[in-house]
C-alpha cells in the first residue's frame, strides 16, 4: 500500500524522515515556510551537512517518490497524512519555544477538506499532542482527525542509518485505526523486528524527553568523574571501560569531553525541568545537570588558562566548531560557547572545521578568523584546543603542528590524540581525566 505523505518541515529530521518514508515506497511531499531549502533542494543540494542523505534524495526523486513543495497548505491538501516535523527550539526561560507548531497545526486545520492522520515527529512537551486533537477538532469540526505521537530518536551525523535501523518506533495514539496505518507506514522496520512501542499520547512524549535527559545525565555523570580523574590522577577511560563492562551500565556515552550540545540534549533537558515545575514533579537530577554541563564548558576555558597563564592577547587556534563529528549543526555546540568565552576574555581565535564553518560565521560573524586547512589555522598561534572530534583532528601530523604552532600548548576537551605521541614531540598536552 502507497500512502500520501506531506512532511511539515524540511529541516534535519523532516528530510530525513522524508526521503526515508519515500524510499519504502510511499509518495512523500517535503513542504517548508523556508522556500530557499525547497530552492536548494529542488537542485539537488541538501541545505545542511548529513551523510549520505543526498544519494537518496536523488534516487527517490528520480524514481518518482518524492516531491518539493514551497506552498505548506497545498502539500497539506494534496495528502492524507500529515507529518509535523518543525523546529521546537528553547525559549529564554527553558521552556519549548511551541510557535511553529501551532502555527503548522492552525494551518493543517483550515486546509484540510478530507480526513487527515496528523503525526507529530517534533519534540514537543507532554500535553501538547493532546492539544493538537482539541485544536483540530475546535477549528475544523467537520473533519475528523487521527493524532499520533511519533518522537524521532535520530542523531545527526548518523541519521540516515538511524532511520532504516532505529532502536524502536514509539507510536502514541489512542486510536486502534491511526496504530493500524502507522504499523503499516512503518511495516519494512516492522518487518526487521524493530521494537514498537505502543501506548498513549502523554507517554511517547515523555519517552523522548526521558531518553534524552537520561543520555545528558550519563554524559555529565563521566564528565564529572573525569574533572576529578583529573583533581586524582586517574585514567577515565580506564574507569568508563570497566563500568561499561558492566551490563547494567553499558560501554556507550561514557566518553568525558566539553560538555553536551547540539539542537536536542540541552533544550529538552530544561524542557523537562519546566515540564516538573509546571506538574510539581521534582526534576531536580535534570535540572543539575543543565547547570554542571554550563559549568563544564568553563571547566575547559580554566584548563587553558591554567597553561597559559592570561588568556589576554593570546592566539588560540580552535579545531572544531560543530556540536559533534559528521555534522554542520553549531546549535549549543560547546566550541561556540568556548570561543565567546575566549574572545570575551581578549583572545585572538583562529578557526578550523571540516562543514561548519558557515553556520558558525552566522553566529560568531568575523571576530573569529576561519581556515579551511586546519594546519594553515595554526600558524602563530600560542595554543591548540581540539573542540569536536572529527576523524581528520585523530591523525594531526604533530611535526606539521611543531613547525607551525607558536606556542607548546594542546588542549584537547574530546581525548582523541595520543598523549604520550603528543609529549614526546615536545608539546605540553592536556585532556580531560586523563594524563
Ligand atoms: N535534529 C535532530 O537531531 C533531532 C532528532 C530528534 C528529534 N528532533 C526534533 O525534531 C524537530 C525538528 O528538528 P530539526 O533539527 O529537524 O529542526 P530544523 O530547524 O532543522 O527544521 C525545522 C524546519 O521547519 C520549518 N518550519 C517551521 N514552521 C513551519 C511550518 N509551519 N510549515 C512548514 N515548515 C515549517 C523551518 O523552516 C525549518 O526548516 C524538533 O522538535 C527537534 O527537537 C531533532
Amino acid at each position: 500500500m502507497t500512502y500520501k505523505i506531506a512532511i511539515l518541515g524540511t529541516g534535519y529530521v523532516g528530510l530525513v524522515c522524508g526521503v526515508g518514508l519515500a524510499d519504502f515506497g510511499n509518495r512523500v511531499t517535503c513542504t517548508d515556510i523556508d522556500g530557499e531549502k525547497i530552492d536548494l533542494l529542488a537542485r539537488e543540494t541538501i541545505p545542511f551537512y548529513e551523510p549520505g542523505l543526498e544519494d537518496y534524495l536523488k534516487r527517490n526523486r528520480k524514481e518518482g517518490r518524492f516531491f518539493l513543495e514551497k506552498d505548506p497548505e497545498k502539500a497539506i491538501r494534496d495528502n492524507d497524512f500529515i507529518f509535523i516535523a518543525v523546529g521546537t527550539p528553547s525559549r529564554d526561560d527553558g521552556e519549548a519555544d511551541l510557535s511553529y507548531l501551532e502555527e503548522a497545526v492552525r494551518t493543517i486545520a483550515r486546509e484540510s477538506k478530507e480526513p487527515k492522520v496528523v503525526v507529530t515527529k517534533s519534540t514537543v512537551p507532554v500535553g501538547t499532542n493532546r492539544w493538537i486533537k482539541k485544536a483540530l477538532l475546535h477549528l475544523n469540526p467537520a473533519i475528523s482527525f487521527l493524532v499520533v505521537s511519533n518522537p524521532e530518536f535520530l542523531r545527526e551525523g548518523r541519521a540516515v542509518q538511524d532511520f532504516f535501523h532505529p532502536d524502536k518506533v514509539v507510536v502514541g495514539t489512542e486510536e486502534e485505526e491511526a496504530r493500524e496505518v502507522m504499523r503499516e507506514i512503518f511495516r519494512p522496520l516492522y518487518l526487521l523486528n524493530t521494537p514498537f512501542i505502543f501506548c498513549n499520547l502523554e507517554t511517547a512524549e515523555l519517552i523522548k524527553y526521558a531518553n534524552n535527559a537520561f543520555l545528558a545525565t550519563k554524559i555529565t555523570f563521566i564528565n564529572q568523574i573525569a574533572n576529578l580523574c583529573d583533581a586524582v590522577g586517574a585514567d577515565v577511560h580506564v574507569i568508563a571501560r570497566a563500568l561499561g563492562m558492566d551490563g547494567r551500565i553499558s560501554p556507550k556515552f561514557l566518553h568525558p569531553g566539553p560538555g553536551f550540545g547540539g539542537s536536542c540534549f540541552p533544550k529538552d533537558t530544561k524542557a523537562l525541568v519546566k515540564t516538573g515545575e509546571r506538574y510539581g514533579a521534582d526534576m531536580s537530577l535534570a535540572r543539575e545537570v543543565v547547570i554542571a554541563n554550563e559549568r563544564q564548558k568553563e571547566e575547559m576555558i580554566r584548563k587553558l588558562q591554567k597553561l597559559l597563564g592570561d588568556i589576554r592577547g593570546k592566539r588560540v587556534c580552535v579545531l572544531g566548531l560543530s556540536f559533534k563529528a559528521e555534522t554542520d549543526d553549531v546549535r549549543e555546540s560547546p566550541a561556540i560557547t568556548i570561543i565567546k568565552k575566549l574572545l570575551q576574555e581578549g583572545a585572538k581565535v583562529q578557526a578550523h572545521d571540516p562543514q561548519a564553518i558557515p553556520n558558525a560565521r552566522k553566529i560568531l560573524g568575523e571576530k573569529v578568523q576561519y581556515f579551511d586547512d586546519m594546519y594553515q589555522a595554526m600558524k602563530r598561534c600560542d595554543a591548540l584546543c581540539l573542540l569536536t572530534e572529527w576523524n581528520s583532528y585523530r591523525n594531526l601530523d604533530l611535526d606539521i603542528v611543531k613547525s607551525n604552532l607558536t606556542g607548546r600548548v594542546i588542549l584537547d576537551t574530546r581525548n582523541v590524540l595520543a598523549p604520550e605521541l603528543v609529549k614526546e614531540k615536545g608539546f605540553i598536552y592536556e585532556g580531560v581525566g586523563r594524563r
